[in-house]
């Protein structure tokens, strides 16, 4: 027994890191043009004008998708490309380069998983206030209604928003992302609100128009793993992982998944922050409380915990001296993807989907012209052997993306790191498969039993 059948196997991209074509074919710019032209913003001044040239080579890369095996491919839909202004206008072009696409998927046999916002939202309503305003939610929404329309006769597997813990924690909260602001503690609740009532009425919305549709909620967090198997260990992790604080108000899993997959806001949100929620939110929470059918999560990396009789009740185990780490110096900890699906799932009983999980090695073009990366190979595999265990052990695991297709735009960090399947060589756009992926096929091709 391992993996169900039927196990969603795949590879993920966001339109921003792969598409280039920033602003042809009239695309309207998004927070991620801006913030990216803004010197000091990203890494060696990287931007997204070019990016992986996808916009113009996605029929290479669908031929090399099928060439991997991927059965399943997680992309994004640019906002600002099918709404220049956010609102209002449609952009044909931008809808002719999505069904483009989406039929090329479908013609090699690939199942698409379509989100709906991956980070790049339109600088237009950004300058209306963005999701500190309280008609974001019904911006989403209608947004929602034309991709819905335009795509829903051949996309039935939707993802509403992906980590708004990083579009709100690092855009609004800590300048580090576009729109890169530093706004105060009542203003980041208001925002959260509102996008959480943009994910529910996404939701409604497609459930309405989409006939048959799945639908599911990417957000993310480092999940708590117990130092041992002990009843008490196993509680303090969970407490931690689920606790909502001062220090991570933005980055919580609980505050952006209770309301949604429950109902209702945290308890310690609501007595630390609940005054700062817009007024109606009460009313609001059976918008955003929709059935799921996933439950996604982006899972990379995470800590250690036991128990221990202080405040706190649970003590951080810091990581041994040389403790393996990625190239973006993330700590290697296969156990999360056990511990992850584990706890959200008892807490949230849908059935559960990694939409991200990868790493970023600084990968070179061998003398004999291949990509070797054994440390991805490695890494992959060890944290797929975790999340079988998880199945193993009961939990409805349903699926697995790995990040990423390709090499691409990684946010502040540029394209320094390296997270895909495929190299990019950015000055040439030529495409190399990496030894990482044709082992990825076996495994997929097995369903995890060659693992
Ligand atoms: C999270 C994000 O969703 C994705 O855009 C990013 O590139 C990867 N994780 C790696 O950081």
């Amino acid at each position: 027994m391992g993996f169900k059948k039927g196990f969603i196997w795949g590879a993920a991209t966001a339109a921003f890191q792969i598409e280039g074509a920033a602003l042809e074919d009239g695309k309207g710019p998004s927070v991620w043009d801006v913030f990216s032209h803004e010197p000091g913003k990203v890494l060696e001044g990287h931007n997204g004008d070019v990016a992986c040239d996808h916009y113009h080579r996605f029929r290479e890369d669908v031929a090399l998708m099928a060439q991997m095996g991927i059965r399943s491919y997680r992309f994004s839909l640019s906002w600002p490309r099918i709404m220049p202004e956010g609102t209002g206008r449609v952009n044909e072009k931008g809808v002719a380069f999505y069904n483009a696409l989406i039929d090329e998927l479908l013609a090699h046999g690939i199942r698409p998983f379509v989100t709906l916002f991956h980070w790049d939202y339109p600088e237009a309503l950004h300058l209306r206030g963005g999701w500190m305003n309280p008609d974001s939610a019904e911006w989403f929404r209608a947004y929602t209604e034309v991709c819905a329309g335009a795509f829903g006769d051949r996309v039935k597997d939707w993802i509403t928003l992906n980590e708004p813990q990083c579009f709100i924690g690092l855009g609004y909260q800590m300048g580090l992302h576009a729109p890169g602001l530093k706004m105060v503690v009542p203003d980041i609740v208001k925002a959260v609100h509102h996008t959480l009532k943009a994910h529910g009425l996404a939701v409604k919305t497609l459930r309405e128009l989409v006939p048959g549709c799945k639908v599911g909620y990417a957000p993310c967090g480092g999940p708590f793993v117990p130092q041992t198997n002990s009843p008490e260990d196993i509680e303090a992790a969970r407490r931690v992982y689920f606790a909502t604080t001062k220090e991570n108000l933005a980055f919580s899993v609980a505050l952006w998944s209770d309301p949604a997959l429950l109902g209702s806001y945290p308890e310690d949100f609501l007595r630390l922050f609940g005054k700062h929620l817009p007024s109606g939110w009460q009313e609001d929470l059976s918008t955003i409380h929709q059935p799921l059918d996933y439950y996604c999560q982006n899972i990379y990396y995470g800590a250690v915990v036991r128990a221990a009789d202080n405040a706190q009740g649970f003590e951080l185990i810091a990581p041994e001296v040389g403790h393996p780490k990625t190239a973006l110096n993330w700590g290697i900890l296969p156990d999360v993807l056990y511990w992850g699906p584990r706890y959200l799932y008892e807490r949230y009983r849908t059935p559960f989907v990694i939409s991200e999980n990868g790493l970023s090695c600084h990968d070179v073009i061998s003398l004999d012209g291949k990509v070797h990366d054994p440390n991805r190979q490695d890494y992959t595999h060890r944290y797929l052997l975790a999340l079988r265990r998880a199945a193993e052990d009961g939990i409805d695991v349903a699926g697995y993306f790995h990040w990423s297709l390709m090499d691409n735009f990684e946010w502040a960090h540029g394209y320094n790191e390296r997270f895909g399947l495929i190299y990019v060589d950015y000055a040439t756009q030529q495409r190399i498969i990496k030894d990482s992926a044709w082992w990825y096929k076996t495994v997929m091709e097995s369903n995890g039993e060659n693992l």
